[in-house]
């Protein structure tokens, strides 16, 4: 089943502004995995479901050439703006059906992406491109976040956004693909194609404004499936915590900081040579 998910130009607009770039802990994790499993040169990495291109860039100095390829036109016109690295280049196309020859690509990454992949087409066609030897990384961040504030009580932030996501996760498919994705038939799949070795809740921390971290909610495919269908009720309940937010840090100004910490993991894999 196919999703799209990722299609308007204005959700693709609040992605490319307010989704945080790949931890470093988990890109240097990918790319020493990547050392240790394949000599060098390292000349090609296919970035899926790319979006706005996060992942491609932060792949930039490390490989001869880049492609970050997704569905979405309106996300990769995001991700096009956004670069001058002559080696990265991004190419519509589905995860399921990858414009690299046999036995071509380096790496492959998609990050908070393969959840929505056909996940057996997809993984046939990634052990197709693969050179032998070389290694895919699926990596995003677990649904577990929490937001904190000096002085505010540990919970209270969170208890906030969790009580909004519980009214807006009823427009959501990402939590039943989150699982599927994590089930034993995706992992048994993974397993007859690739060496297995995966990190689990891996907490980086992200300080980011108080619009920041509300242009981070309205950044997730379940909001924008709510505005969608109820366009003034997901205003009012972005509003809502936008001011719950300030009401509580006991602030006025929407540019001051707060944390966020995510929890990753990151599926590693290497395809036998
Ligand atoms: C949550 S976004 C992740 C974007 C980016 N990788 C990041 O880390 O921010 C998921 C992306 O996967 C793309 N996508 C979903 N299904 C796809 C498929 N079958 N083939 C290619 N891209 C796909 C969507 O269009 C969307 O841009």
């Amino acid at each position: 089943m196919a999703f799209r998910l990722f299609e308007g130009k204005e959700h693709a607009a609040v992605y490319q502004k307010f989704r945080f770039p790949p931890p470093e802990e988990i890109k240097n994790t990918v790319l020493k995995y990547l050392d240790s499993k394949k000599k060098k040169p390292h000349v090609l990495a296919v970035d899926i479901g790319c979006g706005t291109g996060q992942v491609s860039r932060s792949l930039a100095p490390h490989f001869e050439k880049i492609i970050g390829v997704d569905i979405s036109e309106a996300q990769l016109e995001e991700a096009r703006k956004e670069t001058n690295l002559t080696n990265v280049k991004y190419i519509k196309c589905h995860a399921e059906d990858l414009p690299a020859d046999d036995g071509s690509v380096d790496l492959i990454t998609a990050a908070h992406a393969a959840h929505w992949f056909d996940k057996e087409k997809f993984l046939k066609e990634a052990n197709r491109v693969l050179k032998p030897g070389g290694c895919m990384a699926l990596f995003g961040f677990t649904t577990e976040i929490d937001f904190s504030f000096p002085g505010v009580n540990p919970g209270r932030l969170t208890d906030i956004f969790e009580e909004v996501r519980q009214f807006i996760n009823t427009y959501s498919h990402e939590e039943n693909e989150l699982m599927n994705f994590k089930s034993v038939f995706f992992i048994t799949l993974l397993k007859l194609f690739f060496v297995c070795y995966r990190i689990e809740n891996l907490p980086v921390k992200r300080p980011t404004s108080v619009s920041g971290a509300v242009g981070f909610i309205e950044s997730f495919s379940v909001y924008q499936c709510f505005l969608r269908a109820e366009p003034s009720a997901a205003k009012a309940t972005l509003k809502r915590i936008h001011q719950r937010f300030l009401e509580e840090m006991g602030v006025s100004s929407a540019d001051t900081e707060l944390e966020i910490l995510m929890k990753y993991y990151c599926i590693l894999t290497r395809k036998p040579e």
